[in-house]
């Protein structure tokens, strides 16, 4: 490590940045897996997919004395959650590949499960289980990229940042309720 120089010099950096422009923001300079990153990223789209449908499913099931403050919360993280579909659609589209938005075998791609839940405490309960599924794979995730791809990595850091004040919500939302 002592040796490596800590830039590129600028005559290799302009050279490399001439080949292959057609890949657009991924340069010769892109050191991780691009096939495993898009990947990874549509197992990601499908969990944020999912969870979307699932927090809308319980946005309107909602029932009961509690329902709309717990309501109004599930709402929130749908939105929440499309958001992060939006992210991860948009930079596997970046990174020179298709977003996966077929319904089918969604479920399957999809790190978090599909629960309907009865009782306002069960959807709570579900989605706190969703949630804790999305924050320890997008942190395996994280830790996969390391320094390979900085701008993917942010991505989901951000997300996951998201997800654990989710988790969290969820975990005082539980204690209102139950
Ligand atoms: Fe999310
Ligand atoms: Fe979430």
């Amino acid at each position: 490590m002592a040796d490596k120089p800590f830039l590129t010099d600028i005559k290799t950096l302009r050279e490399r940045a001439r080949k292959h422009i057609e890949q657009g923001a991924v340069t010769e300079g892109y050191t991780a897996d691009r096939e495993t990153v898009i990947k990874i990223l549509n197992e990601a789209l499908a969990t944020e997919i999912v969870c979307v449908l699932r927090y809308k499913r319980h946005y309107f099931m909602a029932s009961g004395i509690h329902a709309e403050g717990v309501a109004a919360e599930f709402l929130e993280h749908a939105n929440d959650e499309q958001g992060h579909a939006d992210l991860i659609a948009a930079r596997i589209v970046q990174l020179g590949g298709e977003p996966n938005f077929n319904p089918e075998g969604l479920l399957m791609r999809s790190h978090a499960e599909y629960v309907e839940g009865g009782s306002l405490a069960e959807m709570i309960k579900e989605d706190l289980v969703a949630e804790r599924i999305a924050i320890d794979s997008y942190r395996d995730m994280i830790q996969y990229l390391g320094n390979d791809d900085p701008t993917t990595r942010r991505m989901l850091e951000g997300i996951l940042a998201v997800e654990e004040e989710h988790a969290d919500d969820l975990v005082s939302l539980l204690g209102e309720v139950s």
